[in-house]
């Protein structure tokens, strides 16, 4: 939500700024603006309405260069997403120049404040707050650094912030409080952006600031404070991943190139984690240790949109291996509820990006009460990883389109992981059950790789189905967070109705929307030889007799080879078989697919859907 650049070095600042913005596109797009100074000190501003090509634009027009510089692209909270409040601000010296990400809390307080001090406004947003506050300070002081460090203490909210000044050349200074800060160590040039991608391509030496923390960055140096000035020691990382990682690869778009990624997602966040030989599960080290690991009596999860999908996966994984009850709650709710925790109670907060506020908020509710935070995270650094007291990572690799898919399938491998864990140290898996799980998880990326090798199928059903108006999807036990995931990726990239629902529901209610007109996704698996499979495929068998019964269209997603449901359904999708835990991370695949053909032939902008962003770094 809200990326932001800076350069200074001696390339040509204004394309490394562009390229840059690209790669944070993500954040959000509706707006995108670069300031640049150069070396006659002449700090030029170009903004522009909408996606990042109409600043390109705006550029190619009005050209503009300079020796150092700094951008952002918007996805709006305070403020419409116009040119006018597009970043950066300036104060009204026009010498203080401010990109931001995150929301300040008591703008209009500032603002009245600086009003009384002669201090001009000319946008809605709580960013040209920062500009004028620092330009005030700046009034008593002829040191940018100052004046950022005294402003910075009378904000309240979050905020990632980059600045510079017309008036201390080749220095952007960057500040940390909440939302994600990377600094790109390179030879003579420094980088400073919300995430990594950006900066990988110039140098895979970086650091993530920390909370409360500002870095003044010049082409030969970089310095790290606190908000006091005490000096603070970054703790450098070399990124592993290969730039082509955070590139579409000759794929169409970043969603279909990550949904082909699962195989490797998947791969990559099992491996080193499970012996085949012992079935024993290996959690990086944490500050958790296996005696409260034993001694917790509830596991709590709260995350937000497909990552809380992936928690309700992850309940019934934790309470079938471990049988520890488990309770899932949207991290947005978690703290109006007063929940009860204690230091016996687990959370785990589930979030692709680490920077979710909802989530955040939850885990510092969580902390405050006593209770542990296990993280399931693919973000390292991200600052739910700082603050939780143990992490999984899960090695999804740089998750670009707005739309989650690989993260997803690697947030419910490092549940089971977890539960696997669990369930051991609890004395509830034996080592050979331990084994055969550790098998059955090593066969994963297989079967995924053969359900992506043919997809015609999925591609058929969309050309079908792409002018349908609402979708609904069903599922039993843990199908049901599929049906809710396939939904929530039809609605948000091909902008059709779509509603999940567990299917033993329908009679209560949702079967009356059922006519000729309406595609039912089922997702109906079975492990064969596993009764309460078997029992619950049975049920939403019949719940798929009875949709038909009203005449509406039923699209089921099967184990291979399956007889029963096959025979009364409208369309099949066939899934491989596999273990009932394990198996809604290959039922998910098809419906992914699904939502992003349908996506296409509706003509939609599948990897930046319309008002939404990738991380949602506002309550
Ligand atoms: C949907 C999607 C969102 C995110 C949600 C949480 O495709 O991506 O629903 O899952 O915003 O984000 P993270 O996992 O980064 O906390």
């Amino acid at each position: 939500m809200c990326g932001i650049v800076g350069y200074v070095g001696n390339k040509q600042v204004v394309p490394v700024l562009l390229d840059g913005l690209r790669k944070l596109e993500y954040r959000g797009y509706d707006s995108a603006g670069i300031a640049v100074v150069d070396e006659h000190h002449n700090l030029k501003i170009r903004r522009a309405e909408g996606k990042l090509r109409n600043l390109e634009e705006a550029i190619r027009l009005q050209p503009i260069d300079g020796t150092y510089g700094i951008g952002h692209t918007r996805w709006a909270t305070h403020g419409r997403p116009t040119e006018e409040n597009a970043h950066p601000h300036r104060d009204c010296t026009g010498r203080v120049v401010v990109v931001h990400n995150g929301i300040i809390e008591n703008y209009l307080q500032l603002k009245e404040q600086l009003r009384r001090s002669d201090h001009r406004f000319v946008t809605e947003t709580d960013t040209e707050v920062i500009a004028h506050l620092i330009e005030e300070k700046l009034r008593r002081t002829d040191s940018l650094e100052k004046a950022v460090r005294e402003s910075v203490k009378e904000l309240r909210g979050i905020f990632a912030l980059s600045i510079i000044s017309s008036d201390e050349p080749d220095t952007i200074i960057a500040v940390r409080q909440g939302p994600p800060v990377v600094i790109g160590l390179g030879d003579g040039e420094h980088f400073v952006a919300s995430d990594i991608p950006p900066i990988l391509q110039h140098t895979r030496d970086v650091f993530f600031l920390g909370d409360g923390e500002i870095a003044v960055l010049t082409r030969d140096a970089v310095r790290v404070t606190d908000f006091d000035g005490n000096p603070v020691r970054p703790v450098h990382q070399r990124i592993t991943w290969d730039p082509i990682m955070a590139e579409k690869g000759g794929f169409k778009h970043f969603m279909l190139k990550e949904i082909y990624e699962q195989p490797r997602a998947v791969r990559d966040t099992v491996q080193g984690r499970i012996s085949l030989d012992t079935g024993r599960v290996y959690l990086d080290p944490m500050n958790i240790t296996e005696g409260e690991f034993r001694r917790f009596d509830r596991v709590m999860i709260a995350a937000c949109g497909t990552s809380w999908h992936a928690g309700l996966a992850g309940k019934y994984m934790i309470e079938q291996l471990a049988r520890v009850p488990v309770e899932v709650d949207y991290s947005s709710e978690f703290r109006y509820r007063n929940p009860v925790l204690d230091e016996r109670t687990l959370l785990i907060v589930i979030s692709q990006s680490g920077e979710t506020a909802d989530t955040i908020a939850a885990l510092r509710e969580a902390k405050e009460r006593d209770a542990r935070v296990l993280a399931i995270c693919n973000v390292q650094g991200s600052m739910i990883t700082r603050e939780a007291d143990g992490t999984i990572l899960t090695h999804a690799g740089p998750e670009i389109g707005v739309a989650s898919t690989k993260a997803f399938t690697a947030q419910m491998v490092a549940l089971y992981l977890f539960a696997l864990y669990l369930g051991q140290l609890r004395g509830i898996i034996s080592s050979d059950e331990a084994r055969r799980h550790a098998q059955q998880l090593a066969e994963l990326p297989v079967k995924i790789e053969h359900l992506l090798s043919d997809t015609d199928r999925v591609e058929e059903l969309a050309k079908e189905f792409f002018r349908a108006t609402d979708f609904l999807y069903l599922g039993r036990g843990i199908n049901f967070p599929i049906a809710l995931e396939g939904a929530l990726k039809l609605k948000e990239i091909s902008y059709i109705h779509a509603e999940g629902y567990p299917a033993g529901e329908m009679k209560h209610g949702p079967n009356a929307l059922i006519d000729e007109r309406l595609p039912v996704v089922v997702i109906n698996t079975r492990e064969q030889g596993n009764r309460a499979s078997e029992l619950r495929y049975e049920k939403t068998h019949s719940n798929i007799v009875e949709v038909k019964a009203r005449e509406g269209i039923v699209i089921s997603v099967l184990t291979e080879g399956d007889e029963m449901s096959s025979k009364v359904s409208d369309h099949v999708i066939e899934i491989p078989a596999a273990s009932d835990l394990l198996s809604p991370i290959l039922a998910i695949i098809p419906l992914q697919l699904l939502a992003y053909h349908i996506a296409v032939r509706r003509g939609c902008d599948v990897d930046q859907p319309r008002n939404l962003a990738k991380s949602v770094t506002v309550e």
